[in-house]
């Protein structure tokens, strides 16, 4: 049995967990900055990594708390080396660094998107391999192919904007407040998807790319020309703002969608896996399963406590990486745009 702390700080979330085996979720703190960027309708570094600095302590503190878990049972200290925000990262690898040191165990860097994917072994078990893993988040839209668990092959991401991006941007045009995603979510329920039709650009070089900046900017045009004002009242948006969100949602939905079943196509999975920050999408899930059943595949989503941004799937990566060798010396760093595949 390897119980490994997981720590997380690459955007907005301060959070800690404690995992068994990278199955079986110990404790899960989440401490989410959301209100403090919300006036500015998306995240502020300069805030973000002051937060986390008063956050971190405590975070970590509850999770070992709620594990039931001390510090000399754990096997390994795993925590985000990138990508994000370089200011937040530093504070979760200091952090990190800090235990290791003080309590002697092995620290293990985990790639953000890596911890994403691993969420839907955190939470289904085994999968059957080789899975297709599409990770739509603020940060990412990428398609990565999953040999083995742990090895990761990028076949394909977002040219420009990242899904989450482009909710979160569309939100704030509209002045229906931040994050973006889930307010659209709720927004888009029992509204008319058709009422203006969006196009999703397509990428033609035969790679299983995405665009998104595209349809941002078309919503931007359409706002204009229509003269539709921000809404004043989030707890009264007018019909034609929520057919507006939930068209743009049906479009971005529609292309996500398309894109994994294309690489699903080609390159022959046995399992999907859809997974991040904006697979808590409730039409995403749905056409997700939709795709899934169409293609003869199984489908796993992590539940939504495990799509958005956590530090149990930081923590069930870190298992992976510790399982396979994975050390980080105190020399470890943030890194701002670390790659992956
Ligand atoms: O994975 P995550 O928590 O952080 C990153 O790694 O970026 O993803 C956050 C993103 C935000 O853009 C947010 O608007 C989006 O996920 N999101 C959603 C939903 N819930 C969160 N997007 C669409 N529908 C949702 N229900
Ligand atoms: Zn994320």
């Amino acid at each position: 049995m390897a119980l490994v702390l997981g720590i997380e700080t690459s955007c907005d979330e301060t959070a800690a967990a404690v995992v068994e085996d990278g199955r079986r979720v110990l404790s899960s703190v989440v401490s989410s900055q959301a209100a403090v960027h919300a006036p500015y309708g998306g995240v502020v570094p300069e805030l973000a990594s002051r937060h986390h600095i008063e956050n971190i302590s405590p975070v970590i503190e509850d999770a070992m708390r709620e594990s039931g878990v001390a510090f000399p049972d754990l096997a390994a200290v795993a925590v985000t080396q990138g990508p994000g925000l370089v200011g937040s990262l530093l504070v979760g690898v200091q952090a990190a660094k800090a235990i290791a040191l003080v309590h002697g165990k092995p620290l293990v860097p985990v790639h953000h998107v890596a911890g994403h994917v691993e969420a839907a072994f955190l939470a289904h078990g085994d999968l059957p391999l080789p899975a297709l893993a599409l990770v739509v988040s603020g940060g990412h839209t990428s398609i990565y192919e999953v040999p083995e668990e742990g090895l990761y092959r990028l076949l394909g991401r977002t040219r420009d904007d990242a899904a989450g991006e482009a909710f979160d941007k569309v939100a704030k045009l509209l002045g229906l407040g931040y994050p973006g995603g889930p307010v659209i979510d709720r927004l888009a329920e029992g509204a008319n998807d058709q009422a203006v039709e969006f196009k999703v650009a397509r990428i033609k070089d035969g790679r299983a790319d995405f665009s998104f900046s595209g349809i941002k900017t078309a919503v931007l045009l359409h706002v204009k020309r229509e003269g539709i004002p921000p809404v004043a009242d989030p707890g009264d948006v007018p019909a034609r703002v929520r057919d507006l969100v939930a068209s743009f949602q049906r479009a971005v939905v529609s292309a996500l969608v398309r894109g994994l079943a294309r690489a699903a196509a080609e390159h022959r999975p046995r399992s999907l896996i859809l997974t991040g920050g904006v697979a808590a999408n409730s039409l995403l899930r749905r056409e997700g399963e939709r795709a899934a059943r169409d293609l003869g595949l199984p489908i796993f989503i992590p539940p939504l406590s495990l799509t958005t941004d956590n530090a149990a799937m930081i923590a069930a990566a870190g298992f992976v990486g510790f399982r396979r060798g994975a050390r980080a010396t105190l020399a470890l760093n943030a890194e701002p745009h670390l790659p992956l595949g």
